[in-house]
Order: C-alpha cells, then structure tokens, then sequence
C-alpha cells in the first residue's frame, strides 16, 4: 500500500489551499489542515519523485520540447485501459490547463452574444469560461430530487433549441455534486447537442476518481453517434500535480482541433511532461488504492454528519473527493455559517454559492487527505457547534 497517512504541512511550501485567512482576515495555526481546493494532502506517488529526479539529472529539461511519442502513447494506453476508449495519438493536443481549454474552447467556437450552457451548481471558473467570448452563461439548474441531482432535460432541450446558444460545458463526473453520470443520461445529453449542433466540450478532469461500485462513461463512447466533442483529460487531479499545470485535450474531428489549434504552439513544462507520463505509464495501483482512502473518508464523514448533524444531508458521492453538504437546516444563511466554520471551527471548505445560486448553504468538502486528519477536522467542527449552543 502506498503511504496515504503521513501529514504534509504545505503552509511552509505555499501551498495555495493553505495560504487562506478567515473571515477577520487571521492566519489559521499551522496545525489546521484546509478542506477546500481540490489538491491532495496526500504524498505524490513515489515513482513520479523518481521520473522527476531521473528528468532533472538526465534530461537537461529546461528548454523548450517537443512532445515525445511515448509521451502520447501513455495518454492512449491510460485512456484504453481505464476507460476504454480508442484515442489516436493525432487527437491529443496540450494544455496548461483544463480552465484554459475551456476558454480557448469558448472563445474559438463561438460569437459575441452566442450562449453557453452550463448544468449547476458547478465549478465556479465554468461561469467565467462561458462569458469568455462576450457570450452568455446560459444555467440550467439541475433539479434535485430524493436528495440527488438530476438534469432537467426538458430544460436543457429548450436552451439547446435556441439559436444562440452554442455550446455545452459539462463536468463529468461532476464537480462539486459528485455526480456519475449514467450512460443513458449522458446518451441523452448527447442526443440533444447533436439534435441543435451544440459543441460538448466535456471537462472530464476527475473521470480516475470513481467511487467503488460506479461506472463512469467517457464521453468518447458516442463518438460514433457525434463527433462535435472536446474532451479535457488530465493527471491533475488523479495524481495531484495540478501545479504542473498540464492537461490534454482530445479532439476527434480533425476540423475541430485544427480550429482549436488555430495559429498557436504551446509550448508545456519538460517536467509536467515526464510526471504525467509516469503517472499514465505505472499509476494503476496508486489512483485504485487512493480512492479506497477516499472511500473510507467518505464513510467516515457520512457517519459523522448522520450522527452530530442528522439534519444536514449530503449528496451520494459517486466520483471526485468533494463531498457536497447541504447545512442550510443549522444557520440563517451562509454568512452566518461561514463565518462559524471559517473562524469558531476552522474547518476550511468551499463555499456552496460560488458554484451557482442554487449552492447558497452548501459547504464542499475535500477528502483527499489523510483520515486522521479528517477525524480531526470533524471533531474540531462539533466542538466548535456544541460550544455555540
Ligand atoms: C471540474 C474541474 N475542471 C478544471 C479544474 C482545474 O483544472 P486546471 O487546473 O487544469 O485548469 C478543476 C479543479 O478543481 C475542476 O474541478
């Protein structure tokens, strides 16, 4: 088993997750592991240290490089053998990021006043990608029903019928529900963008993390059906290197990408590239065995909440490590909770209504740390509640 137990204290290294103040605008003690921004608190796996230290001893990686072929085929293999899916080494294109391709996405295949559709509450950056080319965030809020998301597909179906709108940003699975979609609700997503020729451009940056009896399906799978898709990847999130900043981007249809393309090259970081190749090449084991400690995370916190805030709910976590709560039950509104958490409890989350008005009195919350930890947080949470009442 690799090492999901050592606690790292990023506060020295920066870390972005760590370097946040509460609502007074104090420093947090050192001792306060966050649970907000989507990176790991686990340690990178050991065999991306090594590709590291044999790039930088061997490889002289400090100048501009080309992509290599073995490069490509990891993405390939990766993307055969986990999510079994065919993709052509000629469809991959590289990104510094997923955000920047749904930009670059935006931008290219739209017009000032176009629409784009967006399902929320979601990822806070997918509003500003969507309003990036002078267009318009077109929500269609998803409906929530016996404590799950659904789209409302009828909904959605007017908004893909208007003119305008052009495009669809989906998460999946998705950020911050931790929604899978199934397979006939994404034939059904994808019906109705061929039916009105909306592009998908399908932001599948969680797609390794998977919860233990679900199936996710790679939006490649309709490719045969519709070709009009831009699928972002990366080993980001699976692997926490977010801060390498690179991501792929596969576009099928030739026309696309070469659009896509357009006049740029984009040059990415030697580095990035030898600790996702890595990654793709020999993570197997590494990506299967973190998502049984955010299995156990989860279990964790679902018994926590059941028992010390039985009236809060949260949806089933069925992929990413963010736990979506709903504590609307307990506080007056957010503020109020807000500055409970952040400044009595010091438990550190993301704030429900940056992903949309229907998060207002949602708190997201990261399990990708060690359990001890968790533990910790939750019980400083309690106490800091029992304290309040
Ligand atoms: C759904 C989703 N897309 C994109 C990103 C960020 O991707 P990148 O850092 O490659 O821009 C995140 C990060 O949390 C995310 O959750």
């Amino acid at each position: 088993m690799y090492d999901f137990e050592s606690k790292l204290n990023r506060k020295k290294t920066f870390a972005s997750k760590w370097m946040v103040r509460n609502t007074k605008n104090e420093e947090y003690p050192e001792d306060i592991i966050p649970l907000s921004v989507a990176d790991m608190e686990f340690k990178v796996m050991d065999e991306i240290k090594v590709a590291l230290h044999k790039a930088v001893d061997e490889m002289d990686p400090y100048g501009y490089q080309a992509v290599s072929d073995a490069y490509l085929q990891s993405i390939v293999s990766w993307m055969k053998r986990h999510h079994h899916v065919h993709v052509d080494k000629d469809w991959i294109v590289l990104s510094h990021g997923v955000v920047e391709a749904l930009v670059r996405s935006v931008k290219t295949f739209t017009e000032e006043g176009d629409g784009v559709i967006i399902f929320t509450p979601v990822y806070p950056p997918f509003f500003k990608a969507a309003r990036s080319n002078k267009t318009s965030v077109v929500e269609c809020p998803m409906i929530l029903k016996d404590q799950h998301y659904e789209i409302d597909f009828a909904l959605f179906e007017k908004q893909a019928k208007e003119k305008n709108n052009k495009v669809l940003i989906l998460c999946s699975p998705h950020n911050p529900v931790g929604k899978v979609f199934t397979q006939e609700e994404l034939a059904h997503i994808v019906a109705i963008c061929k039916a009105n020729d909306i592009l998908i451009v399908a932001d599948e940056i969680h797609h390794d993390c998977i919860m233990e009896g679900y199936v996710h399906t790679n939006i490649l799978k309709f490719l045969n059906t519709y070709d009009q898709i831009i699928l972002c990847t990366a080993a980001s999130k699976s692997f926490n290197l977010a801060g390498l900043q690179t991501s792929n981007i596969i576009i099928p249809n030739e026309k696309l990408r070469t659009a896509y393309i357009g006049e740029d090259h984009v040059s990415i970081n030697p580095l990035s590239m030898a600790a996702t190749e890595c990654a793709y090449r020999c993570g197997d084991r590494w990506i299967r065995e973190m998502m049984h400690v955010v299995g156990i995370n989860y279990k964790k916190a679902s018994d926590f909440f059941a028992s010390c805030f039985p009236k809060a709910w949260h949806s089933e976590l069925q992929g990413t490590y963010l736990m979506w709560v709903d504590m609307r039950a307990y506080f007056e509104n957010e503020e109020e909770m807000f500055s409970f958490l952040y400044d009595d409890a010091c438990f550190i989350v993301n704030k429900g209504s940056t992903f949309g008005k229907n998060g207002e009195g949602f708190m997201r919350i990261n399990l990708a740390l060690p359990t001890k930890q968790l533990e910790i947080a939750l019980h400083r949470l309690f106490d800091a509640y029992k304290k309040r009442q």
